[in-house]
């Protein structure tokens, strides 16, 4: 999982999806994020028919509910053999180690389970918007450290935070637990709604263990290509 490259494939539809990805070499093993857009369109088999074709999968349903519920849905969401999936930190320690415990469940003895990460703070949301809407009346980066420590706590393998977090994050809970960055955007790349961005450069010296990158690979005008220049960056950086 370290030091891995996850398109998210933000599309409606598997049509999509697949024309998209037939862009690539065969033998190019890609580790791929499927999001609400594309499971609720098509449904679990999205994740079954990316890891016959030997994708990684990343399924990003960001899940917050109650402990018991959440428990229920990692049961069956660790049966799909996704890789990684994820859960929001504000559902709590007890909603966390509840997920930890379905996926253990839904786990088929012999295979791994997927790791789970906690969303902290949304790389869409500021930090005014934080304190003005959610009331939360820290700096962000208190709150995405805080929801870091309590996802440690309760047996989460990492977080999604943004790049400007992970550094601390890294320091304060170790090399082991993943970071996992979105709103990765080269210096010529519009920013669209992403607010809290970096380059995959900065993201790399900072300690993030994966990047997650959407419009900037899918939609360019030469998608495969944006993917190594993006990876190039990525790689190229090694951390000190
Ligand atoms: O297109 P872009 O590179 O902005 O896509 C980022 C992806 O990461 C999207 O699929 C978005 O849902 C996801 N994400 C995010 N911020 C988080 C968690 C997930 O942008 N905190």
């Amino acid at each position: 999982m370290n030091n891995s490259l996850i398109i998210a494939l933000d599309f409606a539809s598997k049509q999509q999806v697949f024309q998209f990805l037939e862009r690539f070499d065969d033998s190019e093993s890609l580790f791929v994020k499927v999001g609400m857009e594309l499971f609720y369109q098509e449904g679990p088999s999205i994740v079954t028919e990316l890891k016959d074709k030997n994708h990684q999968v990343f399924l990003d349903l960001k899940l917050h509910d109650i402990p018991n519920t959440v428990n229920k849905a990692m049961k069956g969401l660790a049966r799909l053999g996704a890789d990684l999936v994820n859960v929001h930190a504000a559902g709590g320690s007890a909603m966390m180690t509840a997920a930890i415990e379905g996926l253990e469940a839904g786990t088929s003895s012999g295979l791994v389970r997927p790791k789970c990460i906690a969303v902290t703070q949304l790389t869409s949301t500021s930090e005014q918007q934080m304190q003005s809407e959610q009331l939360i009346p820290v700096s962000i980066e208190e709150s995405v450290l805080h929801y870091a420590g309590l996802a440690q706590g309760s047996g989460m393998d990492g977080v999604v935070c943004s790049t400007w977090e992970a550094g601390k994050i890294r320091s304060s809970l170790g090399p082991d637990f993943l970071t996992v960055t979105p709103g990765i955007r080269l210096s010529t790349d519009a920013v669209q709604d992403q607010k809290r961005i970096a380059t995959p450069e900065t993201a790399k010296q900072a300690g993030v263990s994966a990047i997650v990158v959407g419009r900037p690979i899918t939609q360019a005008a030469d998608p495969v290509e944006s993917y190594f220049q993006i990876k190039r960056a990525w790689e190229g950086v090694s951390l000190t």
